[in-house]
Formats: structure tokens, sequence, C-alpha cells
């Protein structure tokens, strides 16, 4: 069976646009891969410098996951900072990483790019672990002779060049030492509106958090924003983004039904938000107290990281082996 890895950053609160643009398809993949799922806590070290925040970020996510249906008798599920062989190898990737590769790099490109705009050095505010991020994301995915990586478009540019570091240390040496992995990008997974009608994003503060409790879903559902048509007018599917929402929760016959509604008028935005926040509710409240129980027992959530650490060490153990010895050391 092929290998797929995920890596999760532990960064906020997750929302409905992270369950279906990544947990969802992400956790399909076992059904097809053996899959390896893990959380990059030290790529969030780069910018989450409060160790209450990192440390919560990690079980929350941790929990949400497991809420979501991670199976951990299935795949594996590890902290990356419990597998210190991962630093190793970004110290052996290092040696292979031209430093012109990394100054390539779009998010490191664009942060030096805003500084130039300010009139500001251009290397303010960049720390290295932001500029060797790419290093350690390789040694990520090399670790676990990783087959496919699914990704977002923004990190395929991360794939290409973990593929042209394994390259470089794979050529010096003569030997298939490292597995070239590719990006699996899902073209279909839909953008998930927020609030206000923009993309769901904490960065726009728009978001329905997928673990809010009954009441604050509801809130939230109320505040979605529409146009000011009254009762009786007909309504556009396409351009509501209740719709877009409901479409995401709801079977194909509710689908219909809510559409042909739509089109018939006599349903105010009042009543297409009560539809909508029944199928979301139906949908999470048993994730949502699965979450409950998992984040109120943080021993429990870290002992089985640990487990699946334990499991993930074993494989990286044999990887760092071989390529010590490649390398002479
Ligand atoms: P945010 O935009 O809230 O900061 P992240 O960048 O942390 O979210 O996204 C984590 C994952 O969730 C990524 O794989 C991203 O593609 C997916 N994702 C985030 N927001 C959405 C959305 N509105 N629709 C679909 N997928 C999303
Ligand atoms: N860089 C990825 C992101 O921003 C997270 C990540 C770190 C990752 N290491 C990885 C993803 C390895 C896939 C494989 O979302």
């Amino acid at each position: 069976m092929k290998i797929s890895l995920t890596g999760i950053k532990p960064t906020g609160t997750l929302h409905i646009g992270n369950y279906f643009g990544a947990i969802k398809p992400a956790l399909a993949l076992s059904a097809r891969y053996d899959a390896r799922y893990f959380i990059a806590d030290y790529h969030a070290l780069n910018v989450m410098k409060d160790p209450s925040a990192l440390r919560q970020s990690v079980l929350e996510v941790a929990a949400g996951w497991l809420a979501a249906g991670l199976d951990t008798k299935k795949v594996i599920f590890y902290r990356q900072s419990s597998i210190p062989e991962i630093f190793e190898l970004t110290t052996i990737l290092h040696a292979f990483t031209a430093k012109g590769l990394l100054n390539r790099a779009h998010a490191y490109k664009a942060l030096v790019q805003a500084n130039n705009e300010k009139g500001a050095d251009p290397d303010a505010g960049i720390n290295m672990g932001l500029f060797t991020y790419p290093v350690l994301m390789a040694a990520d995915i090399l670790m676990f002779d990783s087959d496919v990586v699914p990704v977002g478009r923004d990190q395929t540019q991360h794939i290409e060049m973990a593929q042209d570091i394994a390259q470089a240390l794979n050529f010096n040496y003569r030997q298939e030492l490292l597995k070239i992995p590719q990006a699996a990008v899902e073209e279909e997974v839909a953008v998930v509106p927020g609030l206000d009608g923009r993309k769901m994003s904490k960065s726009y503060g728009n978001t329905i958090p997928l673990f809010a409790s009954e009441k604050e879903l509801k809130k939230l559902i109320m505040r979605i924003v529409t146009n000011s048509q009254g009762v009786e007018e007909p309504k556009d599917t396409e351009s509501s983004q209740i719709f877009a929402l409901y479409k995401l929760f709801a079977s194909a016959d509710e689908r219909r039904a809510l559409a042909e509604r739509y089109r018939a008028g006599g349903m105010g935005w009042g009543e297409a938000k009560e539809a909508l926040f029944f199928v979301v509710n139906r949908e999470l409240s048993p994730l949502r107290e699965r979450y409950n129980a998992l984040i109120s027992n943080p021993d429990s959530l870290i002992a089985t990281l640990e487990e699946g650490a334990e499991k993930a060490r074993v494989i990286a153990g044999k990887t760092l082996a071989r390529l010590r010895k490649a390398c002479g050391i």
C-alpha cells in the first residue's frame, strides 16, 4: 500500500472551512493509503511564541482530528517534536540544499517584499526557522518514504523543494536513498464561504468554529450576511451563502427541497437560517460531544500522540540509520 503523509499546522481554532477543505479529504485518504498524520509543532514555533497558546493549539488540533474520525488503530498520528530523528535528518538535508533554493521560496519572498515596500530592512522580522521552513518540511516528508502528500495549492512549491533536495542527495550517493514524493492537490474541494461571504478564514474573523456550542452556532448562523429581499420574493441559490453552506451538510433531497422553496418565494432569510442551523447541528453535535470529552482529558490526548510517536520513531530510526551510513557519519 502506498504511503500518504499529512502535516497539520497547530494554529488557531478549527473551523468548518478546515473541516471540509482539509480534515475530511485527508481522513478519506486512509481508505486508500497507509496514512500518517502529524502535528507540525516546531513549524508553528516560528510564529507562535506564547507557550500556553502553542500547547493549547496542539491539544485542540489533536482533539479535533480525533473527534472528526481519525482512527489511531488504522493510521499513525504523532507530534513532529516527538521524533528527534526529524531534526537530525534536517541537518543532513541542509548540506544538500542550495541557499538560492530557499531564497526563491514564495513565503520567504513575500515577507522580504513586504519589508521592501515598507522601506524596512529586507530581513526584518524573518527568523531562520521561517527561512529554512521548507527543509524541515522536506525532512517531515522524506523521513517516512511518503508517496503522496495532500496539500493545498499554496504548499506545492514546498513539495517541489522536497523533491529537489531528495534528488540532490540521491544523486550524490548514487542510490535511491530517499523516495521522491508527489503532491496531491485536491482540485474539487469547495471553498467554504464565511459569515460575510468571503472565504471562511481565521484571518478574516468570519468563521464558524467546528466545535462551537449549540447556542454559539445558532448565534453565528443568525449573523450570516444576506441581501434585503423580503419574505415573499423568490431567492437565488447561487448567490446565497446560506445555501452554499446548506449544500455541504444536507442530503440531496434536502438540497432540492430548499432550492424549490428559494425559487417559490415565501421563505424569509430567518427561516432559511433555521434550516441551515438544523443540518449543521445534526452533523456537528456528535463531533462536538467527542471533542469535548477529548479536550477535557489532555493527559490522555498526549498519551495517544505518544503511542503514535513510538510507531513513527521505528520508521524514522531506520531511515536515519540508512542515511548516516551512506553519508559516512
Ligand atoms: P485559515 O484560512 O483559517 O487561516 P488555514 O490556512 O490554517 O486556514 O487552513 C488549513 C487548511 O484548511 C488548509 O488546507 C486550507 O486549504 C483549508 N481551508 C481553510 N479555509 C478554508 C475554506 N474556507 N474552504 C476550504 N478549505 C479551507
Ligand atoms: N507547511 C504545511 C502548511 O502550512 C504544514 C506542514 C509541515 C506539512 N510539514 C509538512 C504538510 C509536511 C505536509 C507535509 O500547511
